[in-house]
């Protein structure tokens, strides 16, 4: 297996509601899961990109939350109709999107 240049960790964690923690699948991520995996199947870019389902990443109340490495950059609060812009931008560009970006108080 090669090894990509990014790989992204996109949080599809879940809890009951009600959870003090709650969680990014309370949140939508599972529509930000299912949009990653087909415009990864869709640019078939798997020499450069890696995609993982991953459980919490930390931030929960900020989620979705998605992890790239290796620059360990976190977003926070994406959508659906953001992650077009995160591989052409970050994922297959190398430039971070900075509006997304998790606050710096918190990563
Ligand atoms: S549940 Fe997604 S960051 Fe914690």
């Amino acid at each position: 297996m090669a090894r990509p240049t990014r790989h992204v960790f996109v949080c599809s964690q879940n809890r009951p509601a009600g959870h003090p923690r709650g969680s990014c699948g309370q949140k939508g991520c599972a529509e930000v899961v299912d949009e990653f995996m087909q415009q990864w199947q869709r640019r078939q870019c798997f020499a450069q990109v890696l995609v993982t389902p991953s459980g919490c990443i930390g931030p929960c109340g900020m989620g979705p939350n998605i992890l790239v490495y290796p620059e360990g950059v976190m977003y926070s609060n994406v959508t659906k109709a953001d992650v077009s812009e995160i591989f052409d931008a970050h994922l297959l560009g190398g430039v971070p999107v900075e509006r997304l970006k998790t606050t710096a108080d918190i990563w």
